[in-house]
């Protein structure tokens, strides 16, 4: 039966593992996008996810016509999805919005580019025309994130009825960092964007990011002479179809996250991580071991305030949940090593028999990491660039006894928390240092009092709210487009 409602994403609700025996089990699926997106049509239970088959496990229920109701795998040849989620969504356009490139060296666009590019493109056809299949007249399609910027384009082609929403869940490249892809490769993304009644984005930053690269050479070069400011477009126009861009800064669901929290099997992680550290104060990190989190710096700041403030010493740890990611490219690897290289050297300097400093955890447990948000005296969250960064609005709704948070100017969730965090530029590792010997520092009434606003301002736009505005705003868009 064709759907009113779709929500197509690369990573889907579920995901298959191959049993010994040959049977497909399925598991939830992980990460932001699918945390919030589960929590969301958990409201819309005729809604159908779209997403594509991430494993020879997941190819192999597609082959053997195992479903789950509301989800549609699609089995995208694996070169063609390697090319297309590690050579482009992952190496590419992350890197580009995240302002990621060590740029003497990088990026090089050259005829192995183009072959990824393409089959970006056929990757992003196959998803169109899924979508174009499953649609029923005028239903309302949200496409999510960078790796489906060509949808909204190819799927408005195929099913000019539908209503097409697209949300970006990162931030969105700066106009000049945009302008370094290929001319082909950058009109076409936007191409694919402006196909799209309606576009999301976490904040206003990178909403205005977005218009900017709309026209670029409009935005280098033809400033208004003796113009004091420049007007905020909330649109844009092309091919005279109107695309609304507007923001809608996801947030937590605070009592289902309170719920998951005091699970008796939090508990008992909760008591192992009290046991480790031993009575310190806990400063906590919980991130996929990702370029964009700055984990390094943040290191470096740990170090430099237990060099620079020597009574911290044998009275804090830092406990780092760094969890492994991607690990099919080799930056990604080299980078999960000097984390893992740095945290050693700082035991290895400051530790003594009775004290390791940095607490290295690598191995991906959600019980553990929301025992640790439950215990942090202090959460360090100093990502360079992300889209909104969900960890700083889940600690302080789960805190157990109030949590300072220091957060960077580069996340999105800054722009709702900032009154209430301690805020860095994320490369000011001196400045991190300070904020850091700052929290630990705070007196505990002001720390519970910046905790409660922190969770107030955290669950403004839970999930479910977060994507039903997006849905009615895209119904109220097809009456008046
Ligand atoms: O930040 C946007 C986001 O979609 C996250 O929700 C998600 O964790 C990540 O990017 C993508 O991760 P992955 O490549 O593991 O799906």
């Amino acid at each position: 039966m064709a759907s009113q409602v779709l929500v197509a994403a690369n990573r889907g609700p579920l995901s298959y593992v191959l049993g010994d025996d040959g049977a497909l089990e399925s598991r939830r699926g992980g990460g932001g996008l699918v945390s919030g997106l589960s929590a969301a049509l958990a409201e819309q239970p005729e809604a159908l996810w779209i997403c594509a088959a991430l494993s020879e496990a997941d190819r192999e229920a597609v082959r053997r016509g195992v479903s789950e109701p509301g989800v549609r795998m699609l089995d995208i040849d694996p070169t063609i999805y390697d090319d297309a989620y590690n050579g482009i969504a992952n190496s590419v356009l992350w890197f580009t919005h995240h302002v990621l490139y060590d740029i003497p060296r990088e990026p090089v666009f050259d005829a192995e580019f183009r072959r990824r590019w393409e089959s970006y493109e056929a990757y992003n056809r196959a998803f169109a025309e899924a979508l174009a299949q499953e649609a029923a007249e005028g239903a309302s399609v949200l496409v999510q994130d960078y790796h489906l910027a060509l949808v909204p384009g190819l799927l408005r082609v195929l099913r000019p009825d539908v209503r097409i929403a697209h949300f970006t869940h990162t931030p969105w490249a700066p106009p000049h960092y945009l302008r370094m892809l290929p001319d082909y490769a950058r009109e076409t993304l936007v191409w694919g964007m402006l196909g799209a009644d309606r576009l999301g984005f976490h904040t206003q930053a990178w909403a205005d990011a977005f218009l900017g690269c709309t026209d670029l050479d409009d935005a280098w070069g033809r400033a208004e002479p003796g113009a004091d400011r420049v007007e905020h477009r909330r649109y844009t126009v092309w091919k005279r179809r109107t695309t609304h861009v507007a923001v809608y800064p996801l947030g937590v669901d605070g009592d289902e996250l309170r719920a998951l929290a005091h699970r008796p099997e939090v508990d008992e992680r909760l008591a192992a991580l009290r046991t480790e550290t031993g009575g310190c104060r806990t400063i906590v990190r919980v991130d996929r071991t990702e370029l964009s989190k700055n984990i390094v710096r943040g290191l470096l700041a740990y170090r430099e305030l237990l060099a620079g403030q020597p009574e911290w010493r044998e009275r804090v740890v830092h406990m780092a949940f760094a969890y492994p990611s991607r690990q099919d490219l080799a930056v990604y690897r080299d980078y999960t090593a000097a984390v893992a290289q740095l945290s050693a050297q700082i035991n290895e300097e400051f530790g003594t028999a009775d004290w390791t400093p940095v607490h290295l955890h690598v191995k991906d447990d959600f019980a553990r990491s929301l025992a640790a948000y439950r215990l942090a005296d202090v959460a360090l969250v100093n990502p360079v660039r992300d889209g909104m960064n969900l960890v700083a609005k889940e600690i302080p709704v789960v805190s157990d006894a109030g949590c300072a948070v220091v957060l960077s100017q580069g996340a999105g969730a800054y722009g709702e928390l900032r009154e209430d965090a301690l805020t860095v530029n994320p490369y000011d590792v001196t400045q991190t240092a300070k904020a850091l010997h700052r929290a630990l520092s705070m007196p505990e009434a002001e720390r519970a009092e910046r905790t409660k606003r922190l969770a107030a301002a955290a669950t403004a736009l839970p999930p479910a709210r977060w994507f039903a505005a997006q849905l009615a705003d895209l119904r109220e868009s097809a009456q008046t487009s």
